[in-house]
């Protein structure tokens, strides 16, 4: 009896009374949505840089410039990336850059003692990379060795990349290298995950290391204008990010960064495209903690930087599974579902709506890593449905983020529950509305109700992803099976805007 009232009940609040409406301020949004939330990250790390990005001059069966494959650079700038992060990841604590210049011949081979203990021939280094962002029209983000490095080569390696030709040696090599004009680097990572591969540090014991790294990379008064990122807590531990603000002095500090993976357990973490509805709810579930991540640390910092003058930079995202069977030497190598479009999809929709303070962000990982947009097999690529949901997710770059209230069907696993929609809103330079809309739920659509609050906006067109099964994902065989298509299921009703949304789809909707 007691079985089919709980029954009763919660067929009644998943049907009838739950609902989804969506109130969207499109006059009073203030922030703008920076584009770097849109960025990437690539590490030396299985086959990202080697294998992925880089093939090597002498490469004549796939088309590159000095190394850089030439398809994958046609196929990233269709995502309008605005910022890449270097060399790690915790390979950025054990990398030396003076390893990575000068003729490629005379270069030290190394160990990576971070992945695989693999030969690092050092043939792709500072050089190669700032040519490669210049090839993508991205602005380069580099990662400094704090765990294993010193002050000096930190601050050299500013010289190096930034300063004007003629200052020094180093200089003076710059420009033995081909390179005349300094690159003008602006984003810099002063150690990456301190409290653990980065160095095991104690926040304490960090703060002092990075004080001193941000005052010696830059001259007194950083009149060179670099943007300086701490490293922050990869957990809800808030209390580093306080101590990060109440003991770097505000001159020394730019922005904080945060790292979270959506993984279910870390000993446990499961295969990327064989997986029950319960690990996908499991992985959704760990996705929607970044709006914890966020909020808690935002917090903090509100406490002491009311202004909002130091950026939340979250570096590392993304979902983590266990490799490829039979992957090798790619290490970390995953292939990508539409459980990964999902955990894109809200992730970024998490960004925008904190566009006061979260500024910059970086998929893990770009090409071959985690989630990847781009996997490789020799010559053939593919364009997984992550890189589908960047793609469609651009147009809020540099756009002005629009308030929303949502209220959401609960989509129920168990005894647990998560949001099955979530939202978010902009406003272009030419007045277009761009609404980008996710239902995880891995069963049943959503119809959702969007009030546009004073407007007059009539015509309604998009896009969406969606497949027949969660596990559904691009192979080297099958390369559009999984691809956006046009929407249909959006229409006005006297004032309201009536969306109805499959399981487990992504829509982003143009308004005009
Ligand atoms: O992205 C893979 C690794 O995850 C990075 O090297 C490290 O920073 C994090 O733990």
């Amino acid at each position: 009896m007691r079985i089919v009232f709980l029954c009763v009940v919660i067929f009644f609040f998943e049907n009838v009374v739950a609902q989804n409406t969506i109130t969207i301020a499109v006059d009073k949004g203030k922030d703008i949505i920076n584009r770097n939330i849109y960025g990437h990250f690539a590490e030396h790390l299985g086959h990202c840089i080697y294998g992925g990005f880089y093939v090597g001059k002498n490469n004549k069966a796939i088309p590159n410039k000095n190394g850089i494959r030439l398809d994958i650079i046609e196929a990233l700038k269709k995502l309008k990336i605005p910022v890449l992060r270097w060399p790690g990841g915790c390979f950025a604590d054990n990398y030396h850059w003076k390893d990575g210049i000068g003729p490629k011949n005379k270069r030290k081979q190394t160990e990576n003692v971070s992945w695989g203990n693999v030969r690092e021939d050092n043939s792709f280094g500072t050089n190669e990379f700032l040519q490669l962002c210049e090839m993508m029209n991205a602005e380069p983000y580099l990662a400094v060795n704090v765990g294993g490095g010193t002050v000096q080569e930190a601050a050299e390696w500013v010289q190096y990349v930034n300063h004007a030709n003629g200052s020094s040696y180093l200089t003076d090599i710059r420009q033995q290298s081909g390179r005349t004009k300094p690159w003008h680097v602006k984003y810099w990572g002063v150690g990456n995950e301190s409290w653990d591969c980065g160095g095991h540090m104690t926040v304490e014991y960090y703060i002092s290391q990075y004080k001193k790294f941000a005052t010696f990379m830059t001259s007194y008064s950083n009149t060179e204008g670099l943007f300086r990122i701490a490293v922050g807590p990869g957990t809800e531990d808030f209390k580093w990010t306080e101590a990060l603000m109440r003991d770097i002095p505000s001159k020394l500090l730019e922005g904080i960064s945060i790292h979270h993976y959506s993984v279910i357990n870390w000993s446990k973490k499961g295969s990327a495209t064989l997986f029950s509805e319960e690990e996908y709810f499991n992985t959704i579930k760990q996705a929607y903690r970044m709006e914890k991540m966020i909020s808690g640390n935002c917090e903090v910092m509100d406490k002491y930087d009311s202004g909002k003058k130091v950026a939340l930079v979250v570096d590392e995202w993304g979902g983590w599974y266990d490799s490829e069977p039979n992957s090798k030497g790619a290490i970390l190598y995953q292939q990508n579902t539409m459980r990964d479009a999902m955990i894109a999809g809200l992730t970024l929709n998490i960004f925008n709506n904190h566009a006061d303070r979260v500024r910059m962000a970086n998929l893990a990982q770009c090409i071959n890593v985690l989630q990847a947009v781009i996997l490789t097999k020799e010559e053939k690529m593919i364009l997984t449905p992550t890189y589908h949901v960047m793609e469609m997710y651009n147009v809020h770059q540099d756009a002005m983020q629009l308030p929303l209230q949502l209220q959401t069907e609960k989509y129920i696993f168990g005894k647990d529950t998560v949001d099955a929609v979530n939202a978010s809103a902009s406003k272009d330079k030419n007045g277009i509305v761009h609404i980008s809309l996710v239902n995880v739920h891995a069963t049943k659509q959503q119809v959702i109700k969007i009030n546009l609050e004073g407007s007059t906006y009539k015509n309604v067109t998009g896009r969406i992803l969606q497949s027949e099964r969660l596990q559904d994902h691009n192979t080297f065989d099958k390369p559009e099976a999984v691809v956006p298509k046009p929407f249909t299921g959006a229409k006005f009703a006297a004032n309201l805007l009536e969306v109805v949304l499959p399981p487990f789809s992504v829509v982003v909707l143009k308004i005009i």
